[in-house]
């Protein structure tokens, strides 16, 4: 049995960080939706090109655009064991989709983030990330050694143009409109488990992983 875990939670949370961590732990691929599409704007695709504007002014990607992209991704060889999604799904048809897309042949099971917007607001705010591995850091909770270079791959650390303080209020009111009824979906199904996100990592690493040893994913393992 194939075991979809997804990271569900605000812009900030805390998805792409736990994400790296949580996929090393459960052998399980990392599938970021915002990276994947950062990817195409950076080789230049008609992907990234549709995407681009949607990202920069801290709006959705249509449905249709993140759907293809998500299915042909999951499609490799690398997510036949199951994968660990990041930033997807956003929207109630996008997680029908899934749902209908894995049918019985998988477990699913929806980690929710939960940390207040005052927090977020200042994680963004310093947030930098490598544009060589994608590593993430920040300014203040987790500083690279050397002042502008990853600690991983000595790579330059950059701001994300949509980390703005403008574009971060209008991410938080699309994550409420949009995103924030997933948690009802999950929930209604009793796929869901919340996990306080606003500790140290560390902390909230050791509840994910908590989670994913519980009884929703028997079977997977
Ligand atoms: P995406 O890249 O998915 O951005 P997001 O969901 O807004 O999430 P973030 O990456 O901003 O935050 P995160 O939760 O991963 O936090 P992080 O770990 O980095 O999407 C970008 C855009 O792409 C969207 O706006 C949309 O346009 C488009 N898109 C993507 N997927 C889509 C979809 N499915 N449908 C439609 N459009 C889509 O942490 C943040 C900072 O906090 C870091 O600096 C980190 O070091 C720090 N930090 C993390 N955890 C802690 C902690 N516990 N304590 C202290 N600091 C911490």
């Amino acid at each position: 049995m194939r075991c979809v875990v997804i990271l569900l939670g605000p812009p900030g949370a805390g998805k792409g960080t736990q994400a790296a961590r949580l996929g090393k732990d459960l052998s399980l691929a990392h599938i970021s939706t915002g990276d994947l599409f950062r990817d195409n704007l950076s080789r230049g695709t008609e992907l990234g090109r549709q995407a681009k504007s949607y990202m920069d002014s801290g709006r959705l990607v249509p449905d249709v655009l993140v759907l293809d992209m998500l299915f042909d991704r999951v499609a490799r060889a690398d997510c036949s064991k199951g994968y660990l999604l990041d930033g997807f799904p956003r929207t109630l048809p996008q997680a029908e989709a899934l749902e209908r897309a894995l049918g019985k042949s998988a477990r699913i099971l929806a980690l929710n983030l939960k940390v207040a917007d005052e927090v977020l607001v200042e994680r963004l705010g310093g947030r930098r990330t490598c544009e060589t591995c994608g590593n993430i850091h920040h300014l203040r909770f987790s500083p690279p050694k050397v002042a502008g270079a990853c600690d991983k791959c000595s790579g330059r650390l950059v701001q994300r143009p949509d980390d703005s303080a403008e574009v971060v209020q209008k991410r938080l009111r699309v994550y409420r409109e949009q995103t924030l009824p997933l948690e009802a979906f999950y929930a209604e199904r009793k796929l869901l488990v919340n996990v306080d996100g606003a500790r140290a990592p560390e902390e909230v690493l050791g509840e994910l992983q908590r989670a994913c040893r519980g009884p929703v994913m028997e079977g997977c393992r």
